[in-house]
Formats: C-alpha cells, structure tokens, sequence
C-alpha cells in the first residue's frame, strides 16, 4: 500500500492507508500518551489522554487515521495541561495509594502522572467506596484502582476467548463487573490471562507473585513511560536518514 507523510510537531512522518496518527507516530518514535489503549487489545478511545490537534481540531490519536499532509500537534503546553486535568480526573475518581499498591513502578497511571509533570491533585478527591474481591484463589480484582479503560474488557472477550469482564451501571456509578454472581472465584479467570497482563494500574493483580521485583528497581523506577516508543529501532533510523 502506498505510504503518505504528514507532520507531527513539525516533523516529517510516514503512514499507510488504516493506521491510526498513533500507529503511524509510534513507528516514526514519537510518544503520544494514552492509557485505554494498547497494542494487544486495540484502542478503545474513552481515556482521550491521547487527545491531538489535527488541522486545529482536537481528535483521538489512538482512533483517528492518519492521513496524507496532516498537521499533527502533539508535544505542546496546551495539549500537556489538558493532558494534566484528564488524568487528575482519572486519578481523583479513584482510590489511588501508590506508596502502598503493589504495581508502583509498573503502574502506566503512576507513571503517567510523573511523565506529565503532575506533582498536586487541581480537583478534590472524591475517595469513592469500592470494595476488593479477593475470592479468586491467583487474581485479586482492586475496584479503587480501576480507570475503566476497558483493555480487560477487549482482551477477555478477543484473546482469552473468556468474556470474564464487562461494565455495570453508568456515570459516576460505573465499574468493572465478572461474569459470574458470587465474584471472581466463579470465573474461569487465569491469573496468565491477557486481560490480567494489559490492566495498567493495580485492579487485576496475580496472587502469590507480591514485589518479586524490588521497589525502585522496576521498569518505570528507572524509565519514563514511552521510552520504549521513543528509542525504538526504526526511530533511530528515521533520525539518521533526516
Ligand atoms: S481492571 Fe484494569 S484493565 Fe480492566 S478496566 Fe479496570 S483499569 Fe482497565
Ligand atoms: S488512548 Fe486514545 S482515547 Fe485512550
């Protein structure tokens, strides 16, 4: 298929007929947030933490095809404080004690949070009533931390073929729901399942396996989120044919 360009902050990047702006931005070694979105599960564009402007209008990046002679505004100060209030949003709506989660330093909220520079809360925490289900024997399902991206949701139903997870009521009042009455414990949930492994935060966590690596020492200890896109090969290669 042929290749077209267009431009993110400027820069010269290529993209193919059925990208998204973030597919084709990912490959040119370009990080645009996100967080409901993942490549395992596709996006789901509810998060809206990749919000871009394309042609001075604000679009999804993880949902919006890229397309021939774009204008893409990514790496900005207004695009960083929408970016800012978005995630304080997610943040305050939750329960969210890192000092005491067992995910910190592989939490892509956390991480988040430090990668934009959010140091204070700008909205009142709500500090919801949420509950824990624990009755699984080898997945704890932490409702306080959950961002209801959705990823669990995709990858129960399109990898694990299980259709463990789903959405209950609306608004302020929406969670993550089991597809079994009396709790995880009726499910048919693996602790090696995809909708385990592509939870961002500390909801659906494996049993038995607490801090096999050491605080301080896990991934986002030492790098910042989207380093993985940033460095990665092609990016390289795109810098030296520049
Ligand atoms: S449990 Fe994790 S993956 Fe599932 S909706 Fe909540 S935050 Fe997202
Ligand atoms: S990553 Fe695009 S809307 Fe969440």
């Amino acid at each position: 298929m042929e290749e077209f360009t267009f431009s993110i902050d400027g820069k010269k990047v290529s993209g193919r007929p059925g990208q998204t702006i973030m597919e084709a931005a990912d490959e040119a070694g370009i990080y645009i947030p996100r967080l409901c979105s993942h490549k395992k599960t596709g996006p789901h564009g509810s998060c809206r933490i990749c919000m871009v402007i394309v042609n001075g209008r604000p679009q999804a990046a993880c949902i919006q095809p890229a397309a021939k002679g774009i204008n893409v505004e990514n790496n900005t100060e207004f695009l960083l404080e929408i970016r800012r209030a978005l995630f304080d949003m997610l943040f305050i709506e939750g329960n969210h004690y890192c000092m005491f989660c067992e995910k910190s330093g592989e939490c892509e909220l956390q991480a988040l949070g430090y990668r934009l520079g959010v140091l204070a809360s700008q909205f009142p925490f709500i500090y919801p009533k949420r509950d824990v289900d624990a009755s699984h024997r080898n997945v704890f399902i932490e409702h306080n931390r959950c961002i209801l991206c959705a990823r669990c949701v995709h990858a129960s139903k399109d990898i694990d073929k299980k259709e463990v997870f789903g959405f209950v009521n609306r608004g302020r009042h929406k969670k993550l729901a089991v597809n079994k009455r009396d709790g995880a414990a009726g499910t048919n949930l693996d602790r090696h399942d995809m909708a385990v492994r592509v939870c961002p935060v500390g909801t659906l966590m494996p049993k038995h396996a607490g801090y096999r690596v050491p605080i301080g020492r896990r991934v986002y200890d030492k790098l910042v989120i989207g380093h993985e896109i940033e460095s990665s090969a092609k990016a390289e290669k795109q810098g030296e044919n520049e």
